[in-house]
C-alpha cells in the first residue's frame, strides 16, 4: 500500500479484525486505512461522498475487489446505507478531507494555488463556498467563521468576503486567500504558525461540508448499526470534531451522569451502558509519525466497543 494512513498502528490494534468480520470505512479516500483492514481479513463497504476519492479507491483495492462494496453517499446517511447488509462488526471515520483534495486547485479547498471557491467534497450537489458567501449576511458570516473557525478577527474578515464579492474579481481562492490576509491587523497576522486564511478557509469548509451535523448523524446512529462487540473508531481533526466525539462516546459507555429534571432534585439513574470505552484519552501520533506525515500532528482517535449481549 503506498499510502500511510494517519495513526496506522493505532487503528490496527483497537480494530482487532477478525477474518470474515464485516466493516464499514465511512471514509475512503485513498484507502489506506481501508487497506490495512481488507488485508487483517475484513470484509468492507467504503463509503465516500466524493466520486473522485471513490474512483481512486477502487483502483487501490482492487485486489481485494470480491470482499469491498463501494457507495457513493455520504455517512451522516450509515444507517439508510447499510440497510440491506445488517449490523457492521466495525466502523472507521477518518474525518475532514484528505491531502490529495486539498493538493487539487480546482477543487477550491487550498490557498495556496488559484482554483474556484468551491470545496465541496461532492461536487454532485450543495452549494460551492462562493454562493454560500454571496448568500450570508455579514454578521451570519461572521458567525460561521468564528464558530468553526475559531477565528478572533472574524467580523472584520466576514466585512472583507462582502467587499470581495461585490467586487470586480476575480474570484477564486488567491484574491479570496489576501482578501482575509488584508482582513487582520497585520501584527496579528504576523504572529500566527499558520497562513492567516487557514482558519477561514477551514470555517468555510465545515459549513459547505456540514461536517459537524454528518458527524453528530453518524454519532447518532452509532448503536443502530454496530453488531454486539462492534468497534466505532473515529479520528478526528480539530476540537470541535473531538468535543462531538468524545461526549457521545462518553454518553453510551455511561460516562456522563443524566441531569436533573430541576434544580435540587436528584438526577435519574443512568441507563445501563450500552458501550465500553476503548481510549480513555484520545490516541495521537507518535514521533516517528510526526516526522514523516505533518497531518497526523493534529490527529486524535477515540473507539468504542458495543457490549455482546445488547442488541442492534
Ligand atoms: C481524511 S480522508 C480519509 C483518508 C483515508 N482514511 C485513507 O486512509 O486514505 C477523508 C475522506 O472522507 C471523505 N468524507 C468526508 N466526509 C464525508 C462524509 N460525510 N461522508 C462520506 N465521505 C466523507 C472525503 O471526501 C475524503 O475522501
Amino acid at each position: 500500500m503506498h499510502h500511510r494512513p494517519v495513526l496506522a498502528r493505532a487503528v490496527s490494534r483497537l480494530a482487532a479484525v477478525r477474518p470474515g468480520e464485516l466493516w464499514v470505512d465511512c471514509t475512503l479516500g485513498f484507502a489506506g486505512h481501508a487497506g490495512r483492514l481488507l488485508e487483517a481479513g475484513a470484509r468492507l463497504v467504503g463509503f465516500d461522498r466524493d466520486p473522485d476519492a471513490l474512483g481512486h479507491a477502487r483502483q487501490t483495492l482492487a485486489p481485494f475487489a470480491d470482499r469491498v462494496n463501494f457507495v457513493h453517499g455520504d455517512f451522516r446517511d450509515v444507517q439508510a446505507l447499510l440497510a440491506d447488509l445488517g449490523p457492521v462488526d466495525g466502523l472507521l471515520a477518518d474525518l475532514g478531507v484528505s491531502s490529495w483534495q486539498l493538493d487539487r486547485p480546482e477543487r477550491g479547498f487550498s490557498f495556496q494555488a488559484t482554483g474556484p471557491v468551491d470545496m465541496r467534497m461532492d461536487r454532485s450537489r450543495g452549494e460551492p463556498a462562493e454562493a454560500l458567501i454571496r448568500r450570508l449576511s455579514v454578521p451570519e458570516l461572521a458567525e460561521v467563521i468564528r464558530r468553526y473557525g475559531e477565528e478572533p478577527f472574524a467580523g472584520p474578515i466576514a466585512r472583507a468576503l462582502a467587499t470581495w464579492a461585490a467586487g470586480p474579481g476575480p474570484f477564486d481562492t488567491t484574491t479570496l486567500a489576501r482578501a482575509v490576509v488584508g482582513a487582520l491587523p497585520r501584527k496579528a497576522a504576523a504572529k500566527r504558525r499558520h497562513h492567516p486564511a487557514t482558519k477561514t478557509f477551514q470555517a468555510l469548509r465545515i459549513a459547505v461540508n456540514d461536517e459537524l451535523g454528518a458527524l453528530e448523524a453518524l454519532l447518532a446512529a452509532l448503536p443502530g448499526v454496530l453488531a454486539p462487540g462492534g468497534r466505532a473508531l473515529i479520528i478526528s481533526f480539530h476540537s470541535l470534531e473531538d468535543r462531538l466525539v468524545k461526549r457521545r462516546f462518553a454518553d453510551l459507555s455511561g460516562r456522563n451522569r443524566p441531569q436533573a429534571p430541576r434544580r435540587g432534585l436528584p438526577p435519574p439513574p443512568a441507563p445501563p451502558a450500552a458501550f465500553d470505552l476503548l481510549t480513555r484519552k484520545p490516541v495521537t501520533a507518535e514521533a516517528d509519525e510526526l516526522d514523516d506525515n505533518p497531518r497526523a500532528r493534529s490527529a486524535k482517535l477515540r473507539a468504542v466497543q458495543k457490549r455482546e449481549g445488547v442488541a442492534a
